[in-house]
């Protein structure tokens, strides 16, 4: 073994791993099959929200300062009165048990090992109740798919409250499937396949909505109420007078929907463009995020996702001013690739090259950031 391999052993682990995104996704690439991968690493249509995404990152440029004692780095963030050890998130992304056996139960024992709050989905393989007893002290907040039968919505909500998830986040941007061309070539549904069963299974109101507790039955009940064209504000209202626990909104790109959003009582926005999975052609995440910060004025937390694939891009992200960030396919490939451990792997990974960055780029504090000078081109 070279004096180079043994170095990259130290900084990475025990096992060698793919130390970028790009070579994660071509790891995962030649082990998962056709479907799946392309599921989770496809955009709608013909991608240039996936891709906006990306190089709306590389429009920013950082102009560093030297000489501010950065021996002593304070990563920390706080969100609704809590501290958390970095500004990174776990985002929402359903059906785990497409890459792996243990699917979020692997993913959420990875998140308590780093200290980072997990968004559960809707549409997840586990149920909320089963992530809350393997990690029960755990930072959680639960995703909501609004439901046709919104009674629906309420139940789950109110399941996660009970099981003590601390936060409700709503994602809006879902209210019909995106045209998904990958999965058309792949004749790829895993929603038909039952792998989004995990929190319909035990919901007495959807339960009680069903003919049989047959497998076409889940699949038929969940398709009739996963789409929801007539979500409003109103919906909104309502929800959050029912929750006792902060309401976030996913999905939000304009900013006058953050301002509406903060009118109907929402506790935080998050911005995004789900991975660019729903509408074609849309504006970058991190391009629609200066004026929705400017629209939000610190009134509530705003996060984003959408493209945070390494350390400078979070950076990017808080220097003008989201709060934090929330990882999506890194740490599902994390997690085909070596399970709890791949994604332990790509988040430390994220984290470290993050604490290196805002060292060289002069900034002692996370919640400095906003102070940092970025430039675009
Ligand atoms: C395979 C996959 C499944 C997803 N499932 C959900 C989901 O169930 N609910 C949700 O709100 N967002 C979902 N998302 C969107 C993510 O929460 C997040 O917005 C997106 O992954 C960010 O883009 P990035 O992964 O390229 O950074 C999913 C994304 C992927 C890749």
């Amino acid at each position: 073994m070279t004096k180079e391999d043994l170095l990259l052993k130290n900084i990475q682990g025990n096992k060698p791993f793919p130390i970028c995104f790009e070579d994660l996704e071509k790891a995962v690439a030649e082990r998962l099959p056709a479907g799946p991968y392309g599921y989770i690493r496809s955009g709608a249509g013909g991608e240039q929200s996936l891709r906006n995404n990306r190089s709306a990152f590389a429009k920013y440029s950082i102009v560093p300062r030297f000489l501010t004692d950065v021996s002593e780095p304070d990563t920390s963030i706080e969100l609704f009165g809590k501290t958390y050890p970095t500004p990174f998130l776990f985002a929402p992304v359903g059906m785990n048990q497409m890459v792996h056996e243990l699917g979020e139960l692997a993913v959420v024992r990875a998140a308590q090992r780093l200290g980072m709050p997990y968004i559960q989905s809707t549409v997840s393989s586990y149920s909320l109740e089963e992530v809350a007893e393997t990690v029960p002290d755990h930072t959680k907040w639960f995703q909501l798919y609004w439901s046709t039968n919104e009674e629906i919505a309420y139940s789950m909500a109110a399941r996660a409250e009970s099981a003590g998830f601390e936060a409700i986040v709503l994602t809006v941007d879902t209210v019909m499937l995106g045209w998904r061309e990958e999965d058309v070539r792949n004749q790829f549904s895993p929603l038909k396949l039952g792998l989004a069963r995990g929190n319909y299974m035990n919901d007495p109101v959807f339960t009680a909505s069903l003919k049989d507790d047959s497998l076409e039955s889940y699949v038929e009940g969940i398709l009739a109420n996963i789409f929801h064209p007539t979500l409003n504000w109103e919906n909104v209202r309502e929800l959050k007078r029912r929750l006792h626990v902060p309401l976030l909104i996913k999905g939000i790109l304009h900013p006058e929907d953050a301002r509406l959003a903060i009118e109907a009582g929402v506790d935080g926005i998050i911005v995004s463009n789900h991975g660019g999975r729903q509408l074609d052609g849309v504006i970058g995440s991190l391009d629609a995020l200066p004026a929705i910060v400017k629209a939000v004025d610190s009134r509530v937390p705003v996060l984003l996702d959408g493209g945070v694939y390494r350390g400078i891009d979070a950076l990017k992200a808080l220097a003008l001013g989201a709060n934090a960030v929330c990882i999506g396919r890194p740490f599902v490939y994390g997690l085909a690739y070596d399970g709890e451990d791949g994604v332990y792997q790509v988040m430390q990974n994220l984290y470290s090259e993050f604490k290196v960055s805002m060292g060289l780029s002069g900034q002692r504090t996370a919640a400095g950031l906003p102070a940092m000078t970025l430039i675009r081109e």
